[in-house]
């Protein structure tokens, strides 16, 4: 970002996951898999998943309270609400509506953000556009996702992976040069959107007793080409972060990554050539919470003083799309 403008620097950050655990031993009750596998093939022990009837809205309204009460400030402050989700609560209207009816905001404008994984970031990305502007002062942006209701419970190859959560921040613009978002990169690659998708209940292939019989509402995933294409990405986009801002990984006090496979973390870590304790890993507790993952990984770091004022933090991602995207921060 150019020094001549304002500094734009997340200003509250908050989170929320349903209270329901459910560990590895519990999931190979129902499919054929153990505690062993999930463990070393992904570096998962636990997820938390949603109760009936806790929706992807309430998490996000819960995590957007959380942020809030962080910052000092009250719904009415808010300006615009984007929301970032791959499980929105509907169809239509945008979750972000939703979240908004849910803090009882009224008349502000609530869009959502269609980035799976990435989709975090992606929000940042546009949300730091609409406040550097000037056309909003304080925008909330809200990770949510109730995975666990786009997920094929027979099939073990992607049930085991993901969780459910939700985690939030006010983006704002301030006076103080030189802190909170430095940079940030997005990239996608839509030829290869059938590599991580659901086939049915869109425009496409709308819901229908064939669409329900072949299974085709869940998610389905190629693992092994998204594993390789997940390292290769996020590693690309931090290299290019630190390299467009005169940075090496040794200036890097903390790294966000995704949360999707703790290999793919360590990967991630060789090629930046950092020790793994200056990655956030929270994947044993949450699995991957797409969109959520972000955010819950960022504010653990905070609270565990794993970054304060100065620090530099490397945020990277990758998702369905394909997408990617990183932020390098300067926290305030
Ligand atoms: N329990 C036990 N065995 C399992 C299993 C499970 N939950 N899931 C798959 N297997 C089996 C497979 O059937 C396969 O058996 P086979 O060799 O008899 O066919 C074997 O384990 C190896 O499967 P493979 O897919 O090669 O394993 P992997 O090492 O690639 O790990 C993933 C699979 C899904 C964990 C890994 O590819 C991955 O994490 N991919 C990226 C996923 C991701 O993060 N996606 C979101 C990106 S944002």
């Amino acid at each position: 970002m150019e020094d001549s403008q304002r500094s734009v620097i997340l200003s509250g950050l908050g989170t929320f996951v349903p209270h329901k655990v459910v560990t590895n031993d519990e999931l190979a009750l129902h499919v054929e898999t153990s505690d062993e596998w999930v463990r070393t093939r992904t570096g998962i022990a636990e997820r938390r998943l949603a109760e009936p009837g806790q929706e992807v809205s309430q998490m996000g309204a819960e995590a957007a309270r959380a942020a809030l009460a962080d910052a000092g400030l009250q719904a009415t402050d808010i300006d615009a609400i984007v929301c970032a989700t791959m499980t929105p609560e509907l169809p239509f209207p945008a979750t972000a509506c939703l979240i908004q009816a849910e803090l009882g905001l009224p008349r502000v404008p609530a869009f959502d953000i269609s980035a799976a994984c990435s989709g975090f970031l992606y929000g940042l990305d546009v949300v730091t556009r609409l406040v550097q502007s000037g056309a909003y002062k304080r925008v909330l942006l809200v990770g949510t996702e109730k995975m666990s209701s786009i997920l094929d419970w027979e099939d073990r190859s992607t049930c085991v992976l993901f969780g459910d959560g939700a985690g939030a921040c006010i983006v704002e613009a301030v006076d103080e040069p030189g802190v909170g978002i430095v940079d940030m990169i997005l990239g996608a690659d839509g030829s290869r959107t059938d590599l991580l998708h659901t086939p049915a209940g869109g425009s496409r292939l709308p819901a229908s007793a064939e669409t329900l019989a072949a299974r085709q509402h869940y998610l389905r995933m190629s693992g092994k080409e998204v594993f390789k294409l997940a390292v290769k990405e996020m590693g690309a986009v931090a290299n290019d972060l630190l390299e467009r801002n005169g940075l090496t990984a040794a200036d890097i006090t903390c790294v966000i990554p995704h949360q999707a496979n703790i290999r793919i973390i360590d990967a991630l870590a060789a090629r930046l050539e950092l020790p793994l304790d200056r990655f956030l890993v929270n994947i044993d507790r949450y699995g991957n919470t797409s969109a959520a993952s972000i955010p819950l990984a960022l504010e653990e770091a905070r609270r565990l003083g794993r970054f304060g004022s100065g620090d530099r933090i490397l945020l990277a991602a990758f998702g369905a799309g394909l997408t990617w995207a990183g932020a390098l921060l300067k926290w305030q």
